[in-house]
Formats: structure tokens, sequence, C-alpha cells
């Protein structure tokens, strides 16, 4: 059985005390993490914070990014190392926005997928095609491109620690997510290409998760669908008890499953 991962990542958005609150509203989620991981994504300036708030609760935190290199001149980032000291456990790339806006590419976020793999930090590897790209029918293609690059020299054992998160970029912050049957279509998809590239047990292995516009309403049919390993929301999530619902209806729907 993959485990079935709830996420939410905050963007720019939330002050350290801002925070707090959150998490103090989020309460105890340990009667759901036998089950479900739960993680949240704040910015790099909680992170410590929510850490700290997080002791000894089994909810993870991760960061939005990182850099690829050790340490040295690259002003304005944040090491891999950094990351492990503020408690992070996971750490997201390759974001559409970052690709967008901060020059990420395929070629960096392999650079950074490796530098994960070395740091003992489980990457969230985004990828999602365009607009334009679903129209002319590429998705497939484009994805296929995004995962190859991105994975290019990690080794097998550490791509299926990789939680990855389909997030097409026109369902991102539109209000508006991808149909279920066409996320669990992509999701399956993408599943065969890792089996044919690194075989079944590690496609087997690898949780792939849906993010773009995920709400309460939209929960239920998404993570009914068998490809979809869990949820990755963004805007419906920045709220606590939205995220806290979330969580709920997605134990709910893998508790049925287990009963
Ligand atoms: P959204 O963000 O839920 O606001 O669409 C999702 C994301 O960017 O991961």
């Amino acid at each position: 059985m993959r485990r079935v991962y709830v996420g939410t990542g905050w963007k720019m958005n939330k002050t350290v005390a801002e925070t707090l609150s959150y998490l103090a509203e989020l309460g105890d989620l340990s009667p759901y993490t036998k089950e479900l991981t739960i993680f949240v994504v704040p910015p790099f300036t909680s992170l410590w914070a929510a850490n700290a708030s997080l002791k000894g609760s089994p909810v993870l935190v991760g960061a939005q990014n990182m850099h690829w290199a050790k340490a040295g001149a690259y002003t304005g980032e944040i090491s891999a190392q950094m990351l492990v000291e503020c408690g992070c456990q996971l750490v997201e790339i390759g974001h559409s926005e970052r690709r967008r806006y901060c020059g990420e590419t395929d070629e960096t976020v392999n650079l950074k997928l490796q530098t994960a793999a070395q740091s003992g930090l489980r990457p969230i590897l985004c990828i999602g095609e365009t607009e334009e790209q679903k129209a002319a029918g590429r998705s497939e293609t484009v994805l296929a491109s995004q995962l190859t690059r991105a994975l290019h020299g990690i080794c097998s054992e550490k791509i299926s620690e990789t939680i990855i998160a389909y997030e097409p970029i026109w369902a991102i912050g539109t209000g508006i997510p991808a149909e279920p049957a066409y996320v669990n279509r992509i999701h399956g998809w993408l599943r065969a290409y890792l089996a044919d590239a690194l075989g079944a047990d590690v496609a087997e292995r690898t949780s792939i998760i849906y993010g773009g516009s995920v709400d309460v309403e939209s929960t239920p049919a998404l993570i009914a669908q068998p490809e979809v390993d869990g949820v990755f929301v963004g805007t419906c999530a920045w709220q606590a008890a939205n995220f806290r619902k979330i969580i709920e209806i997605v134990y709910h729907e893998v508790s049925k499953g287990e009963g």
C-alpha cells in the first residue's frame, strides 16, 4: 500500500505570528497520522517557529525551495543543511511559480533533487503542463520530459521516496481543479512511465499526489481515484479549519478502503 499524503503549501503567505496561530487552530492531528502523512510548507521565515510549535507532533514541515550547493556566494539562497537544522524533513522542488518567476529549470530541479537525496530531505517534486500544452495534446510529453530530466541520476530508492506532485499549471490558483477522472488518468500514465523507466516495483511504491485548486468540495472525488495518493492544497487550506476538513475527508476515504 502506498502512503497517502495531505499537505498545504503557503507560497508567500503567513508571518511567524500567523503561522503560530494557524498551527494552534489546526490542533492535534495525531488521530489521523497513522493512516496519513500530513505536512505544511510555510515560507522560510516561519520554518523554525513551525517546527518548534509542532515538536512531538507527527505533522511534517517542508520548505518551498532550497539551493543545490552546500554553501557559498549565493546571496538570498538557503541550503539543505539550513533546512535540516530548522527541523525540516521535506522540501518542495520545481513548483511552477518558481519555474515561471524565479528561473527554475529541469536542470536546477535535478541538481536540487540530488542535493536533497544526499542531505536526508524528502523532495516534493512538482510537475505540470500549461493550458496551451494540454490543448495541443502534449500533456504527457511535457510531463515525461520534466520527470525524466528531474530524476536523471537519482537512484531508484530515492525516487520511490520522492513525493511526486502533479500540479497542472492551468488549474493552480484558478479555483477550478482538474477533473478527477483526468487526474486519475494522468497519474496512471505517470506511474506506467515510471514502471517502464525504473521497474514496476519503484512505480508502485512512489506516491503521486495532486495539487491545483483543491478545496473541501473537490477533495472527496479526487481522493476516491485509485491513482491519487493524496492532495497538495494551496489557497483553500490557508484557513486552518479548511485544511482540517480536507484532512478529515481524506482520512475517512482511506479508512473506508481499509475497512
Ligand atoms: P492552489 O495552489 O490550491 O491555490 O491552486 C496549489 C499549489 O500551487 O500547489
